[in-house]
């Protein structure tokens, strides 16, 4: 028989064999779970296309915040819904703000969970963009002062992490010397060095009512179509000092994942954005996927592109079957 010494089948006969020659992990300990926090007391209002995700005010973020520590989860990435926007968003970077109220009460109930900021001001300002207007265009340098003072204001109110998400230039070097020159140069930066401008961000819209008025993010958001250019941004934050560097989608980018993992030496994150969630979702909906193994398959090819720790919304769906 003219057949290939090798047979590949031999070891996968059995799910002990499986398990020997199995390279990728998967863990709870590389799991971040997205949170929308909302003022008021008592809300519970569900986000439509993200099921089982919901807006909260502080008081049910606190027990939600409990469960997550429960389920073993290290940790959360925070976003507020401020009760009014503005041109400047000032509930960014209020002491009172939404974030910093929530960040206190969870490090006060709930110490032992890292808690994460998304400093970002497209949930603050009235048109909804990512920084300050200039015309009809995001002026970057007054952004950059602005996302430094709501770092700093969210590092105040005890956040362990601050995760600039705006896309400008310099964000990172603008917010290590904020955080710095204000006493919190151990305070950790995780980068979204590579945000792309997907149309998978379009149920977080939904979540954190972030939808511009006009126009779209594609002038300081990457272009879908590049990778070397992420490489580029990832270089400039890593020399700016980030700590994490991320590439946010995660799905539709594995391969920039990859690059990133082969390309730096530093703890790489990957975001599966609401999206990429949503779509899942709705086909295990209807029927037309196994819900439960779309999940896992598809954190795992996450992992298996590189990334060394997953924002997901599947946190805690996914956390009670990899701790059995
Ligand atoms: C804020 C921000 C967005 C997401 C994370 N931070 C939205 C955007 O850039 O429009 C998207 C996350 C998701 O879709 O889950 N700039």
């Amino acid at each position: 028989m003219n057949f290939p010494e090798y047979r590949p089948r031999r070891l996968r006969k059995n799910e002990n064999f499986r398990r020997l020659v199995r390279e990728t992990q998967l863990s709870v300990d590389h799991l971040i779970y997205p949170l929308f926090v909302v003022p008021g007391k008592k809300v519970k209002k569900p986000i439509h296309s993200m099921p089982g995700n919901f807006q909260l005010s502080v008081d049910h973020l606190v027990r939600e915040a409990e469960r997550v520590k429960a389920l073993g989860i290290p940790g959360i990435l925070l976003f507020g819904i401020p009760d009014k926007k503005d041109a400047v968003a000032s509930g960014a970077m209020a002491k009172d703000g939404i974030v910093q109220a929530a960040i206190r009460e969870i490090k006060a109930k709930v110490p032992d969970l890292l808690v994460i900021a998304d400093v970002c001001l497209c949930e603050y300002t009235d048109h909804g963009h990512c920084g300050m207007l200039e015309g009809e265009e995001v002026d970057n340098d007054t952004t950059l002062e602005l996302l430094a003072e709501t770092a700093v204001s969210q590092a105040k109110a005890g956040a362990d992490m601050v995760a600039p998400s705006a896309m400008m230039d310099g964000q990172i070097g603008a917010l290590r010397e904020g955080l710095d020159e204000a006493g919190f140069a151990t305070v950790p930066i995780m980068a979204y060095s590579a945000k792309y401008a997907s149309c998978f961000y379009g149920p977080f819209r939904e979540a954190a009512e972030s939808a511009p008025a006009f126009g779209d993010r594609r002038a300081y958001q990457m272009d879908p179509a590049n990778s070397d250019e992420a490489i580029r941004e990832i270089s400039l934050d890593v020399a700016e000092g980030a700590d994490i560097i991320m590439v946010k989608p995660a799905g539709a980018y594995l391969d920039v994942i990859r690059r990133a993992k082969e390309e730096f030496d530093l703890p790489l994150a990957a975001y599966q954005v609401s999206g990429e969630f949503a779509m899942i979702k709705a086909a295990a909906q209807m029927g037309w996927l196994d819900g439960e193994r779309a999940m896992v398959e598809s954190l795992t090819a996450i992992r298996r592109a590189g990334a060394d720790m997953i924002i997901t919304y599947f946190a805690p769906d996914v956390a009670p079957l990899l701790r059995k």
